[in-house]
């Protein structure tokens, strides 16, 4: 006999995750003192799930796929149809191999290069505006070093067109009307440039080095055969894209600079950055959730779960969830001394292992950005932070502070 499981009443709640956003997840879970709840949204009937337990479940490949669980308004803005995230089995292991083998100590040391001289070359940039808004110069930034690291060009008078239009296809993702729109334009043309870049690859018109991700990508074979152009060209956004989204993280970690100034001081070793970078992807908002699809029937804490049924994962809610942190409100780099990763405890960008489920491939790379930020703002740069609104809207999906961290007074001093 399967238990009956916490559900919320009415005829849908769509309304209420857009109004309520990062908290509408946290606050049922809270009310009905419960890791599951069933409920409706968009007109169907979806299982919310939280906690570790949730999440080493969710990452078992027996129990889910990924395939139809994906809404195609995400994938025409944020990941682009057919990619590495709505695949599953075989399938997803041979096109997840692709994005591993980019991942290596050579390749990341190079990256980390590149992010020290962009920030350099930011730096200058940001001493002669006097004034900056910091999360779009980070945006440029960040397209300027992933495009260099994945063998992509990109000119001078291109790099803040192309570094909206990026920041545009992340924003719709949670988006409806205008925000979506402007997203969904903004991925048809971004697609336009990197299938460009992919085919003077193929014919030789470009020479890129063996290793890059645009390479990698543009000769990747699967049974025998190249990906299509624009296949080559979603998977190559697939790194480019989400770098570019570490911005978000940038804001947030100058945001706790500046709110917690007490941690400046303890940036002095790799291990600390290492903390403060961490602590930035589990103290403030990204990820809220994401879906998979029942594979089987199977039961789990005394519920059933049956062929066919939506789940959703509350990735926000496991960060901050109080059974595996001391007092999760608190900012604390400290915390991840000594702290024990088992894959499913500290999930900002998914749980399991990468190279066999879906958790992201980019964990290293996203880390390699915050530090190399960090470490450059906290003892290269000097500015004052004015008066502005750096409140973090929580219904808005995903996030960032309002005002977007506006710098003023900016001098290069190291
Ligand atoms: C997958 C978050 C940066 C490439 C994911 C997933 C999340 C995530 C939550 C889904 C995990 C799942 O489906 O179970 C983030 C966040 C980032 C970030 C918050 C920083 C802002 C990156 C970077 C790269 C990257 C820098 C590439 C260099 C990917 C790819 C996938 C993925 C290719 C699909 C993996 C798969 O389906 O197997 N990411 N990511 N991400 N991420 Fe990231």
């Amino acid at each position: 006999m399967t238990k009956e499981m916490p559900k919320e009443r009415g005829i849908d709640h769509t309304f209420n995750l857009l109004t309520e956003g990062y908290n509408y997840i946290g606050k049922r879970m809270s009310e009905k003192d419960t890791d599951v709840f069933e409920t409706r949204l968009l007109g169907k009937k979806m299982i919310v799930m939280t906690g570790r337990d949730a999440a080493e479940l969710f990452y078992d490949e027996t129990k889910f796929k990924r395939s139809g669980a994906l809404p195609i308004r995400i994938q025409k803005t944020l990941f682009g149809v057919g990619g590495v995230q709505t695949k599953d089995g075989e399938k997803h292991r041979i096109r997840k191999a692709m994005f591993m083998s980019l991942m290596t100590e050579e390749r990341l040391g190079l990256f980390r290069t590149i992010m020290e001289e962009e920030w350099k070359r930011k730096g200058r940039e940001m001493e002669r505006k006097g004034k900056a808004v910091l999360y779009d110069e980070s945006e440029e930034l960040i397209l300027r070093g992933i495009c260099r690291w994945t063998g992509v060009p990109l000119t001078d008078v291109e790099s803040w067109g192309r570094a909206y239009d990026i920041g545009a296809m992340i924003d719709a993702a949670g988006g409806v009307g205008k925000r979506y729109r402007v997203g969904e334009d903004a991925r048809v043309r971004t697609e336009e440039w990197v299938e460009d870049v992919i085919l003077a690859i193929r014919e030789g018109r470009l020479q890129t080095e063996e290793g890059s991700a645009a390479h990698v990508m543009a000769f990747h074979e699967e049974s025998g055969e190249r990906l299509d152009l624009h296949m080559a060209a979603i998977e190559l956004l697939n790194v480019i894209r989400p770098a570019v989204a570490v911005a978000r993280f940038v804001a947030f970690a100058a945001l706790a600079l500046h709110d917690f100034p007490e941690w400046k001081d303890k940036l002095n070793t790799q291990k600390e950055l290492n903390n403060f970078a961490n602590e930035v992807r589990r103290f403030y908002p990204f990820t809220p959730f994401l879906g998979a699809i029942v594979k089987k029937d199977f039961e789990w804490n005394g519920y059933a779960f049956n062929e066919g049924d939506a789940v959703l994962m509350d990735f926000h809610g496991v960060n901050r969830d109080p059974r595996l942190w001391d007092k999760p409100e608190e900012f604390n780099p400290d915390r991840f001394n000594g702290f024990v990763d088992d894959r499913f405890n500290f999930i900002p960008q998914g749980g399991g292992d990468p190279n066999h489920g879906h958790r992201c491939p980019g964990e290293p790379v996203t880390v390699t950005i915050i530090e190399e930020s960090v470490r450059y703002l906290a003892n290269s740069l000097q500015y004052e932070v004015p008066e502005q609104d750096l409140t973090i809207n929580m219904v808005r999906m995903p996030t960032l502070p309002t005002s977007r961290f506006v710098m003023d007074r900016i001098r290069v001093v190291g």
